[in-house]
């Protein structure tokens, strides 16, 4: 207050370099050699009449002016106190400056793949939690709606079971999905350090959020988000129509089904390939029932070719005409690509 002042003890031209800002102060005194009096430390621990300072303070330094220059002198009371830090050792009993709190570990993984539903988001910090700080607002999880990308408008809000912190002092943060529908799908994680609802350490500073990659988490500066994704993927993948086509359709049906597409059977509905298979499959009203598609993907049970294939169809014969007909096992893995999406 009376030394770092403009023109005096602070910046790159303070007299004698001796800076005496808050930052400074510790490294400019203690055990420093004072410029005017070389012999002399500016704080000598435990000995403040050899405290070139104290001599400044007091007005018996040999040389120069006393301080605070063309100022009234400090008072003896304030001048006892540096006296007795000195006497007391000159320790650097400062806080430390807090770095802004960061992300340290997040479970599930970042870009993790999962095949089974997580039961919670777990953060982990490396700083204490304002644990009101840790909410709805702060702490979200969403899902893409399908499209595996963000911020195009079609994402859904996941609401958690509850939203808590834990530890001893509370150093994590819980997202809990117990009982919470999980759709295949991208999510994305988000722990908020930017704007005016951020997550926040004990002493106030913004969660330091920006992710690249690697843990911890921030650039060195309190704020900005924490953004990672995952995927959810719990259908087991089965066989794809190339399977079906290799296995089934091109040794079993292409014989009568061979094309080209007309509206005659058998040969108009064609099964020759797994391209011309799906285009006379999938979505395709039945010649015979033309109310029923051929292939209503996601729903095998109103799908002709499985009423076909097991003999329950209103109108013909079961295919293979004359049988052998397919194991269950066969028509099994038929239907499980139907309620998959019946994809190409
Ligand atoms: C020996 C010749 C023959 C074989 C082999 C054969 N089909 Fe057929 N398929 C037919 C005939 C003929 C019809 C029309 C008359 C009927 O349904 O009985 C037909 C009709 C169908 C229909 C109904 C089409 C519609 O639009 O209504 C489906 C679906 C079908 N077959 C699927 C299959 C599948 C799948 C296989 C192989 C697992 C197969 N077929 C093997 C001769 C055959």
């Amino acid at each position: 207050m009376s030394c770092a002042v403009s023109g005096c003890h602070q910046g790159a031209g303070a007299p004698q370099g001796l800076r005496l800002d808050a930052t400074s102060s510790y490294a400019m005194l203690v055990g420093m050699a004072a410029s005017q009096v070389a012999s002399l430390n500016r704080v000598e621990p435990g000995d403040p009449d050899n405290s070139y300072l104290i001599q400044k303070l007091e007005g018996t330094a040999t040389v120069g002016q006393r301080m605070p220059l063309n100022q009234a002198p400090l008072t003896a009371t304030t001048i006892s106190t540096i006296r007795q830090w000195i006497t007391d050792g000159a320790l650097d009993d400062r806080a430390p400056s807090p770095d802004p709190i960061r992300v340290t570990a997040l479970s599930p993984d970042p870009d993790s793949n999962l095949t089974a539903a997580p039961t919670e988001v777990l953060a982990s910090f490396d700083r204490e939690l304002n644990t009101t700080s840790v909410d709805v607002n702060t702490f979200l999880l969403e899902r893409s709606g399908g499209d595996g990308t963000f911020n195009d408008g079609n994402e859904v809000q996941i609401t958690a079971a509850s939203i808590t912190t834990s530890g001893s002092p509370p150093m994590a943060a819980m997202f809990d999905l117990t009982s919470v529908t999980m759709d295949d799908d991208t999510y994305r994680v988000r722990l908020l350090g930017s704007g005016g609802t951020v997550v926040q350490d004990i002493d106030g500073n913004a969660l330091d959020g920006e992710y690249s990659g690697a843990f911890p988490s921030g650039d060195g500066t309190a704020g900005g988000d924490f953004e990672v994704t995952f995927t959810l993927m719990t259908a087991t993948s089965g066989a794809t129509l190339d399977d079906i086509q290799a296995s089934v359709f091109s040794p079993t049906c292409a014989g009568c089904h061979s094309g080209p597409t007309s509206n005659s059977l058998p040969a108009g509905m064609d099964l020759s390939s797994a391209d011309a298979s799906f285009a006379a499959l999938v979505g395709v009203s039945s010649i015979q029932q033309a109310a029923i598609l051929r292939v209503a993907a996601g729903d095998p049970d109103n799908s002709y070719l499985i009423q076909k294939i097991e003999g329950t169809a209103a109108t013909g014969q079961r295919m293979p005409v004359g049988g052998p007909f397919l194991d269950q096992a066969v028509v099994d893995d038929i239907r499980q690509w139907i309620s998959d999406g019946a994809n190409r």
